[in-house]
């Protein structure tokens, strides 16, 4: 992985020397310890100078600064301080991530001028921004950095200089683990198929016991046994060998319900004999995004020791044509007991959730279960990439959702379920078919998936737009988001936490 800045706090005054950044006000106010680094005047001067204002955002370099020993004074602009909101620290710290020593050691003196300190939780949304913006997917360049590593193989790091150091240092530990949660959710959908295999994908799954959770992984054998056919059906046309991996984190009292989340995880979705177009079908890597974001939300929640008892159930196959693949107008009995039609093996994804969530709600009884999955092409249609499709049986649940998308810019947008919908997938031949007509695309797939979740609180996010060449941020400058462990992290934390 590339090289993630290390993040320390302290609340000594920095040494001058090195790469220092200092935040900055609305026309270039200065706080206390910015005052005490413009003794000479050097800050001041070079602000006007440059016309620098402070605004949000803006940065002003100065390099061998005189009367210091610093290598370079990089100004942060923090604009209205009034008008900065939680987002704003995440934005930010991306915004500063390109300023620091790639190889070394920089310094960040953290204030606020004219307002009270900057809060330990502000500080460590910074700092994981810096990190998230730091990210990117380099596995297999092998000859980038060639130059610089015989210089050195130095690794970042970032030493945040603010008053409520001690607090941000307690807090970091957690943040520091959904950070790590989102940068893993986006290795595994930058990871190309012929590597991560549902059997690779699951051996990911497992290394989440080493923080504690319980992982169980089902084979195919377990999965024959359970009845699974729907999941196995999608399976049976892979050289690879299906897997579900079931991660449990214990963090809530015993007698405590689990809440539940189950991911998409289809490794590569060629169609299988529905075959796609060939254009664009490299990004089918990326429709596993749901198990990914799963399995970066257990991570996260792990790390931080959430207090909640959660369940993570991801469903691993991979889609391809075969002499052994299943056909459009096969008729299977899922693990629910209801056949399907399969009119089109493109439209798979509901095929392995229907087993998935029918399995989740039998075995844990959870007290809601959210999927997540790289559903539908409709969904761009319908939302582009700035928002997720949400579908829920619950408004209790789809507003909490909601909020946790608004507080997180992580952004969810509710869509209808009815009756006169899900009529669309009836069929003469059998309990259901797995496609409705060409339109309403987004919400025939989520009336497919209701019908496997009984009358458990339930939502399902479409993320196909906003998991995979998702647009660029602050925070995120790849292909793969990392979409969704955000967002279901806050949604814990602020309505299940014990
Ligand atoms: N994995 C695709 C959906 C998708 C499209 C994900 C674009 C990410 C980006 C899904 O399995 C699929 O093929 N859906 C079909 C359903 C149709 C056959 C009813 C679609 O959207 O075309
Ligand atoms: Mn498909
Ligand atoms: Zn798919």
């Amino acid at each position: 992985m590339s090289k993630i800045p290390s993040i320390s706090f302290t609340s000594a005054t920095p040494a001058a020397t090195g790469r220092l950044l200092i935040t900055v006000g609305k026309d270039g106010a200065l706080g206390t310890a910015g005052q005490s680094i413009d003794e000479s005047g050097v800050l001041s001067k070079a602000m006007k100078a440059a016309d620098f204002d402070g605004a949000f955002g803006k940065m002003l370099d100065i390099v061998t600064p005189h009367g210091t020993g610093l290598d370079v004074i990089v100004l942060v602009g923090l604009g209205d301080v009034s008008e900065l909101n939680e987002q704003s620290w995440w934005n930010l710290g991306g915004k500063m991530s390109g300023k620091l020593d790639g190889q070394g050691k920089s310094s960040l003196v953290l204030e606020m001028p004219g307002e009270d300190k900057v809060s330990a939780k502000q500080a460590t949304d910074l700092a994981a921004g810096v990190q998230l913006a730091a990210y990117s997917f380099d596995t297999y360049k092998t000859m980038k950095d060639d130059k610089r590593k015989k210089k050195s193989s130095a690794k970042p790091a970032l030493a945040i200089h603010v008053s409520s150091a001690s607090a941000a240092k307690k807090l970091w530990s957690g943040r520091e683990g959904v950070a790590a949660g989102v940068m893993l959710a986006r290795d595994l959908v930058n990871e190309p198929a012929n590597v991560l295999t549902p059997i690779e994908f699951a051996k990911r799954a497992k290394a989440l016991e080493k923080l504690g959770c319980k992982v169980d992984v089902l084979d195919e054998k377990a999965m024959k046994r359970l009845k699974m056919a729907t999941l196995l059906g999608v399976a049976q046309g892979s050289r690879s060998a299906p897997r579900m991996a079931i991660i449990e984190w214990k963090g809530g009292k015993a007698k405590d319900k689990p809440i539940a989340f189950v991911g998409k995880g289809v490794t590569f979705d060629t169609g299988g004999i529905s075959l796609k177009p060939g254009a664009g079908m490299g990004d089918m890597k990326g429709d596993m995004g749901g198990a990914a974001a799963v399995t970066g939300l257990m991570h996260a929640l792990a790390a931080r020791k959430a207090k909640a008892n959660v369940v993570g159930v991801i469903a691993l196959v991979e889609n391809m044509p075969d002499g052994n693949a299943q056909r459009p107008g096969d008729i299977i009995t899922s693990m629910s007991g209801q056949t399907v039609e399969i009119l089109n093996t493109d439209a798979e994804g509901r095929l392995i959730l229907a087993d998935a969530l029918w399995h989740t709600n039998k075995k844990f009884k959870p007290s809601f279960m959210v999927d997540l999955a790289t559903l539908t092409g409709a969904i761009l249609i319908a939302l582009g990439d700035q928002h997720a499709g949400l579908f829920s049986n619950d408004d209790t649940l789809a507003d909490n959702l909601f909020a946790a998308g608004q507080a997180t810019d992580e952004k969810v947008w509710r869509m209808p379920l009815s009756k006169a919908y899900d009529k669309l997938i009836d069929t003469k031949n059998a309990d259901m078919k797995n496609i409705g007509g060409r339109n309403a695309g987004s919400i025939t797939a989520a009336q497919f998936l209701q019908r496997f979740v009984g009358e458990t609180p339930w939502a399902h996010l479409d993320i196909a737009g906003t998991a995979l060449a998702s647009p660029k941020s602050d925070i995120n400058k790849g292909w793969a988001s990392g979409f969704g462990v955000r967002l279901l992290d806050r949604l814990v934390a602020d309505n299940y936490e014990s």
